[in-house]
């Protein structure tokens, strides 16, 4: 990577699901980085436990004899795991990391308290002829998260953030574009609840000369701007004319309620991004949900309430705290129920203007299709009025 820096993570082709919730397509990495200067070794981060014997190895290919420090900047186990064995093969290591971090450590990994060195903001270690230094940079996506940078090289190693779940043998971000779509997921399934906090974070980052970004998964960054601006896009205010359509339908109502809305919303150029969540990937849903300005529920009643599958993407969609404006329901129902009222409390989390639901007895007639007309009115004047959409 750069003189005395090595590179010694671990890829996980396979895995498929990650806190066995995140879909991972494209497999991910445990990164973890080795600086050898002539006074001290410094080892920032490890890996998952199940590649604790990969990280070991090449440790040893390097001829690494003696690690004077086992940075920590995050307690899960993805990056922590491996701290038990690399503690136990280097015994005279120390762990380096902040308070919060060391509590969890101890709690999840039972390391005993004597192990570490406790750091705080702006801290700095010597390692003889380069410097690392500690920037706390709490929930990304844990309360004890930090960030090292190595100063004689202006390499940030952030840990989770700026991270993408991707598996490639390049060992920079080669292939942009692919780099850029694994990123915006990662961002959207851990990262969007922090937006406001990673907001503050890349202020005070403005502060570091950063050459080099040495995430713990997927591909580094050798041109910084390249994620910084994507991250200055997706945690800004600034929501797109999009509308992000959640949706099930089991006898055909609730779906030609959505294609009707759908066209609605296309005549009034409003770009829609549909999934019919019995079969979409809840993460392609989760990139949808980073920009749009409007999210609309759409559901069938099943056993008075909303469909199950309805209700896991609307948690989890009001677990992540998108930056939409906002939000509609729309559904059927047989003969009665409390689908909406479901809905709406699920909704809770959400700063959005809930527009007029459009609920319908049986299949739609003249007269609901009239009301998706009109809630398509209300979301193109909202749009509108957010200067986001043009006639
Ligand atoms: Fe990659 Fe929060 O662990």
């Amino acid at each position: 990577m750069r003189p005395s820096v090595y590179y010694v993570g671990v890829k996980d082709w396979d895995r498929r699901l990650f806190d066995e919730l995140i879909p991972l397509p494209d497999g991910t990495s445990y990164n973890a980085y080795l600086v050898k200067c002539d006074e001290k070794t410094a080892l920032i981060d490890t890996a998952d436990p199940t590649k604790e014997q990969e990280l070991l190895a090449n440790l040893r290919k390097l001829g690494v004899k003696k690690i004077d420090y086992a940075i920590s900047n995050h307690a899960e186990q993805d990056h922590s795991g491996a701290l038990p064995i690399v503690l136990n093969a280097y015994p005279e290591a120390k762990v380096v990391t902040n308070p919060k971090c060391r509590d969890m450590l101890m709690d999840l990994l039972l390391i005993p308290e004597e192990k570490f060195i406790v750091i705080k903001d702006g801290d700095t270690i010597s390692l003889g002829e380069k410097t690392l230094e500690f920037i706390i940079a709490p929930w990304v996506h844990w309360p004890e998260t930090m960030l090292a940078y190595l100063r004689e090289d202006g390499i940030l190693f952030p840990c989770d953030l700026f991270g993408s779940h991707l598996a490639t043998s390049d060992l920079y971000a080669v292939d942009e574009a692919r780099v850029y779509e694994a990123a915006k997921r990662y961002y959207a399934e851990i990262m969007m609840p922090f937006r406001l906090m990673i907001q503050r974070h890349l202020e005070k980052l403005k502060a570091f000369e950063i050459e080099v970004i040495a995430p713990s998964h997927g591909p580094l960054y050798d041109k910084p701007e390249f994620i910084l601006d994507a991250y200055k896009d997706w945690v800004s205010d600034k929501v797109k004319n999009e509308v992000v359509m959640a949706y099930v339908s089991m006898h055909g109502s609730t779906r030609t309620m959505v294609n009707y809305l759908v066209e609605a919303l296309m005549e009034r150029n409003i770009t829609v991004k549909p999934f019919n969540l019995t079969r979409t990937d809840i993460g392609e849903l989760a990139i949808a949900l980073v920009d749009a300005a409007t999210i609309v529920v759409a559901s069938p009643t099943v056993l008075t309430g909303l469909h199950p599958n309805v209700g896991y993407a609307t948690y989890l969609t009001n677990a992540l705290r998108p930056k939409a404006k906002f939000a509609a329901v729309v559904g059927s129902y047989g003969w009665g129920g409390v689908m909406l009222e479901h809905i709406k409390c699920m909704l809770s989390g959400l700063k959005v203007d809930l527009l007029e639901p459009v609920m319908v007895k049986g299949y739609p007639k003249k007269a609901d299709l009239e009301a998706l007309d009109r809630l398509a009115d209300t979301i193109f004047a909202k749009h509108r009025a957010l200067g986001i959409a043009q006639e």
